[in-house]
């Protein structure tokens, strides 16, 4: 039995006549992986099959000739070295083989010795050649990445400078507004004698005026963004900023036609880290959450469970699910497939980016049509 080292290189023989297609193969079978064919159309064949590193192929052969067969070679392999076995007197059909992209000729009778070393030579060309060809190639996607990269971290910049401005005119509206939910909600107290009464129009005021205040206190981390006060890490219960979270979603969930339920754990799930961002982060998903499952005005279940030294945020839907291929890109900033309902494709990476800054993880499970869940998973304090 012979034993064949996988990247044992390959020689192709084509040869019409017998002796010098046989006398090669045992001279060259402890070296190579040799395949032999008796015609052109047979060696072509192989060609496409073997992926040989050298051609030895006869320059004159019944039916398609050497010469025909190296022109059909160089169509489906370049590379491949070939080298011709030309007759004696057949200097101008060798040359004629080398114009048209052979690489080297061999006389018949050969020398066994001068077959081996041209061959080895060549086989090292060839591979050496494509080997060449897989770097150009796999720098050239490199490139592509690098450049694809770039223009992203470009975009992110321009949004920086964008939301410099952005949070600095949207300040001024926001504290009017502010201003005035107050002065609403006072002259609502008196009106009604300060009483808390059921159906009063105070407690929908009372939501706005916490949806402000978020809104203010988003404007103040982003005009500090970057700076050393962005770090406003503090101990926190993400048990409560989950359920401050879904009492602020519950109206979008409502006016969407679909309900959304919480299984909240009564241990309060304390750790050190920035609340905002948390709550934007978790915010993010309970509402991609809803949108998902509103055109089937389906179910958002929303569960905070605390494990021993962690908590796990669980938001699962019955919604529209995420493909294979949307799943590679979720993450993406401006990734989104709700570009008529103006979505910016930034949610999910921050919810990342934030899960990521307070050391924990985030991981999804989806079937389209059937729905999603997403598990945000993060560290609690242990002290
Ligand atoms: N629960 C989900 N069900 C189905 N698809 C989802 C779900 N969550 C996210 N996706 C998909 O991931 C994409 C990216 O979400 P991401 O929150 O980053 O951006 P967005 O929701 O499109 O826009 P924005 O958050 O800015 O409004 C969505 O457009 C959607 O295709
Ligand atoms: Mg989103």
């Amino acid at each position: 039995m012979t034993t064949v080292a996988v990247d044992q290189p390959r020689i192709l023989i084509i040869d019409d006549e017998i002796g010098p297609r046989e006398s090669l193969r045992m001279l060259l079978k402890t070296d190579y992986q040799v395949f032999t064919a008796d015609s052109v159309e047979a060696g072509l064949n192989l060609l496409k099959e073997k992926n040989p590193d050298t051609i030895v192929m006869d320059i004159r052969m019944p039916g398609i000739t050497g010469i025909e067969g190296l022109r059909k070679i160089r169509e489906i392999d370049p590379d491949v070295s070939v080298i011709m076995l030309t007759g004696f007197g057949a200097l101008d059909t060798a040359k004629e083989a080398l114009r048209l992209g052979a690489n080297d000729y061999l006389s018949k009778p050969f020398d066994a010795s001068e077959m081996r070393s041209v061959i080895s030579r060549y086989v090292d060309r060839t591979r050496l050649q494509r080997q060449s060809l897989n770097a150009a190639a796999e720098i050239k996607e490199l490139n592509n990445r690098l450049l694809q990269e770039l223009a992203q971290k470009e975009r992110l910049a321009s949004l920086g400078q964008a939301s410099a401005e952005f949070v600095h005119d949207l300040g001024n509206p926001l504290t009017i507004v502010w201003g005035y939910v107050q002065m609403l909600a006072k002259r609502l107290e008196k009106s009604e004698g300060g009483a808390d009464k059921a159906g009063s129009p105070l407690n929908e005021l009372n939501i706005i005026e916490e949806k402000v205040r978020t809104c203010r206190e988003l404007l103040t981390m982003w005009s500090s963004y970057g700076s050393a006060d962005s770090v406003r890490h503090k101990t926190i219960s993400v048990s409560s900023i989950v359920r401050d979270v879904i009492s602020g979603a519950d109206a979008v969930a409502e006016q969407s036609g679909v309900s959304l339920k919480a299984n909240i754990c009564d241990d309060p799930c304390t750790l050190f880290g920035d609340p905002l961002q948390i709550k934007r982060a978790m915010q993010n998903v309970i509402v991609n959450a809803v949108q998902a499952c509103s055109d089937k005005h389906g179910t958002v279940t929303v569960t905070c469970t605390r494990k021993d030294f962690y908590v796990d945020l669980v938001v699962e839907d019955n919604g529209a699910g995420i493909t294979p291929a949307q799943m590679q890109k979720i993450f993406e900033p401006y990734f989104t497939t709700k570009q008529t309902k103006s979505g910016t494709g930034l949610g999910l990476y921050i919810t990342k980016k934030v899960v990521e800054d307070h050391h924990g993880s985030i991981k999804v499970d989806s079937t389209p049509d059937v729905g999603t869940t997403f598990v945000i998973r993060l560290p609690l304090q242990t002290t």
